[in-house]
């Protein structure tokens, strides 16, 4: 058995979800799981409660929710994850010793991912974390470079309208992408924690675990969910620069969502970005088999039989 104790944030969230389940299947394995709720919030876990999920209530600015909890996972969305500095200093008072930032897709550490407005929140946190693991002796981080999720390749983020048949992308269809399942990735979540008992896991502040499945042209994913939804798809392709006039545009309008959501297009369509540059570290996790996007996609859409 594992002696770290998990905390995780944002815990009903996309991923969150998923991780929460995964943690809850495994959680013989470690001293101790729970989910961290703000008072207002713990009814959205009363499921998952039931089925054997401790829940801690309290805020995460609070060093008391914190206490006795080694490992944080943070799996806040893109309003919250701003916090994140300040929840790590919290972490740290309160004597956690690895933090999982919020991150789960891109490698953010190369290309225009560096100043893209999309991942602005990530990058200062990612900086806040290598001055805390400068400063606090035995403090550590773990980044799960994902690729994007593969049920999001049927979400409009994306450029995806699953219901219309539709896609509007900002590149061209050749442009490739990396995808995993959020099953997966739960999973690999999981199985680092696991890791961190080795002592050769800890010698370095930074963990990074790069572990998209595959990737896929933009037009084999509309190919691979035309065939799952049994639904003919109508593509518009546009230039990038398209997405970062737009992004520009909403950015002087002060309309944040939609800065957000066209400089990540901008990114996503660019020809001379790759989302998460090889090598990867699928050898490090011999025991997980991850399933190809057209699986997650069938499974998405409850449609495993056909
Ligand atoms: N690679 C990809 O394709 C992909 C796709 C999506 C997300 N992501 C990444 O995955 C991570 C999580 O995103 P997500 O979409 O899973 O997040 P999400 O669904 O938006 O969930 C965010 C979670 O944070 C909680 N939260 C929000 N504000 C909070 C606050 N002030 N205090 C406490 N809790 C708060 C939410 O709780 P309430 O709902 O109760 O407020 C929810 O549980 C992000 O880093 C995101 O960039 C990656």
């Amino acid at each position: 058995m594992s002696s770290q104790s998990v905390l995780l944030i944002g815990a009903g969230g996309y991923i969150g979800r998923a991780v929460a389940q995964e943690f809850l299947s495994q959680k013989s394995k470690f001293a101790r799981v729970a989910i961290l709720a703000d008072l207002p919030k713990v009814g959205k876990f009363a499921e998952i409660s039931s089925e054997g999920m401790e829940v801690v209530v309290g805020n995460f600015l609070e060093p008391n929710s914190f206490k006795g909890f080694t490992i944080v996972i943070c799996m806040l969305g893109n309003h919250a994850m701003k916090h994140q500095p300040a929840i790590i200093d919290v972490a740290i008072s309160a004597g956690v010793t690895n933090f999982y930032p919020s991150e789960f897709g891109s490698d953010i550490s190369q290309g225009a991912y560096l100043s893209n407005r999309y991942f602005r929140d990530k990058q200062i946190t990612r900086e806040h974390l290598t001055k805390a693991a400068e400063h606090h002796k035995g403090f550590g981080y773990t980044l799960m470079v994902t690729g994007s999720f593969a049920e999001y390749a049927a979400h409009p983020a994306f450029g995806v309208d699953p219901d219309q048949g539709t896609f509007d992308f900002f590149g061209p269809k050749e442009k490739k992408e990396p995808f995993t399942g959020i099953l997966d990735i739960a999973k690999y979540v999981v199985a680092s924690v696991l890791m961190l008992e080795s002592k050769f896991e800890t010698e370095n502040p930074c963990r990074t675990f790069r572990i998209p499945t595959a990737t896929y042209s933009w037009e084999e994913v509309i190919e691979t969910l035309s065939r799952v939804q049994g639904k003919k798809y109508t593509c518009t392709y546009h230039q990038t620069s398209e997405a970062h006039a737009l992004a520009k545009k909403y950015a002087s309008e002060g309309d944040v969502d939609r800065e957000l959501g066209y400089s990540l297009k901008a990114i996503i369509g660019g020809p001379n970005e790759e989302g998460v540059p090889k090598p990867w570290d699928h050898d490090k996790f011999p025991d997980i088999n991850p399933e190809s996007l057209e699986l997650s996609l069938r499974r998405y859409f409850g449609k495993q039989e056909q």
